[in-house]
């Protein structure tokens, strides 16, 4: 298989809550707060070769037109919708549509916690999702995705 070297632009998308980072319930989601997993991200991506822009929001719209504008500048998704892992069929439907390569991730072990964080929307649209590792979900999500975007090529 061939792979493509060059450099690739990743869109990391975080749901709602994820702003309270460091300060919403340490003992689930730790203490590293949003700002330094971007920060962590962007030194990873450095070192992939990846362009990195991240955003975070409340409101599941914006979400969606984020999703729906990717194709225009970016290669994949990086995504943690939070709570709109269990409940958004438009965040799904977005991701769908737009046909960029998804990497679904979260903090916390979902299938360890309550039934209802069990189901996610996103995963049949992604093409994997990692829990459980904290912040390192993060930075393993964005391994996985460029890496899959290289082989791809
Ligand atoms: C989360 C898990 C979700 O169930 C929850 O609603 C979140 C964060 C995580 O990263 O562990 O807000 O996506």
């Amino acid at each position: 298989m061939s792979e493509n070297l060059g450099s690739v632009s990743i869109l990391v998308l975080h749901g709602p809550n994820l702003n309270l980072l460091g300060k919403r319930e340490p003992g689930i989601y730790g203490l590293t707060n949003l700002e330094e997993i971007n920060r962590l991200l962007e030194q990873e991506g450095e070192v992939l070769q990846a362009k990195i822009t991240a955003l975070q929001s409340n409101h599941e719209g914006i979400l969606v037109d984020a999703i729906q504008n990717a194709p225009e500048q970016h290669q994949g998704i990086l995504i943690n919708a939070a709570a709109y892992t269990h409940t958004s069929v438009a965040i799904r439907d977005a991701i769908s549509a737009v046909k960029l390569p998804t990497v679904e991730v979260h903090l916390s072990n979902i299938y360890r916690r309550e039934e209802f964080r069990h189901h996610s929307f996103i995963a049949p649209v992604a093409i994997g999702q990692i829990s459980g590792f904290g912040a390192d979900s993060y930075l393993l999500g964005l391994q996985a995705l460029v890496r899959h975007l290289r082989a791809a090529v």
